[in-house]
């Protein structure tokens, strides 16, 4: 299918389905770079655990150079990467032992294999009746209870932004204690917002337009 105003075909791709925002993560057993792993293992810290297309493709290179790269900033905040897809964990050894030789960096997050897509199919990163057994770029961030609080899906045409996942789990973390608000554009170190009050007593008595909605607070955050 092509937009009428462009002239790249737009990828029919799967939405994130299945599991939303609230749910506990689906516990599964798998094999990975690292060795056998559970995910119920990785309660008590955070946990992104995503899933990419296919080991050996460009985007996906840059994706896991650029995570690899960042790993001891998601290490500071207490929170383990997950690769997954569904290539085998030869091919995963295979393209990291090339990505260590190429880009002189070494992927030590986990990658599990997903033959069977049965892990996959769980979290909705492949669609029910998909002919290409390709995982798409879905990215679940998951809590130290095990619940998943944002999940995001890219098009394999575009990679993830490390910064943005960062970002993401920042916020995360500093709205956890609650009851406030990351803003737009909210980086560690600035305001959050109040949870606003609903009453009409606090909408009248107010001072100006927007004061009882819109108020800056620096509690809640961790940091
Ligand atoms: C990539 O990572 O470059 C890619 C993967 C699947 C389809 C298209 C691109």
């Amino acid at each position: 299918m092509a937009n009428e105003n462009s002239q790249a075909p737009i990828p029919r791709e799967v939405p994130c389905g299945g599991l939303r925002i609230g749910d506990v993560a689906p516990d599964f057993a798998a094999r990975s770079t690292t060795g056998e792993i559970r995910l119920s293992e990785f309660r008590g810290r955070w946990l992104i655990l995503f899933s990419h297309p296919a080991d050996f493709t460009p985007v996906c290179t840059t994706e896991f150079v650029a995570l690899a790269q960042s790993a001891n900033e998601f290490e500071k905040r207490d929170c383990a990467l997950m690769a997954l897809s569904v290539d085998s964990l030869f091919s995963h050894f295979a393209w990291l032992r090339l990505i260590r030789d190429r880009y002189d960096v070494e992927v030590r997050f986990p990658i599990v294999e997903d033959p069977t897509l049965v892990i996959g199919r769980a979290y909705g990163m492949v669609a029910p009746q998909d002919n290409d057994s390709a995982t798409v770029r879905t990215t679940f961030f998951i809590d130290p209870q095990g619940v998943i609080r944002a999940l995001t899906c890219y098009p394999a045409n575009v990679g993830r932004s490390t910064p943005e996942m960062l970002r993401m789990l920042d916020a995360l973390q500093a709205v956890d204690d609650g009851p406030v608000l990351a803003p737009a554009n909210w980086r560690p170190g600035e305001a959050l917002l109040s949870q606003p009050d609903a009453s009409l007593e606090t909408v009248f008595s107010a001072k100006g337009q927007t004061d009882w909605f819109m108020k800056e607070t620096r509690g809640g955050s961790k940091k």
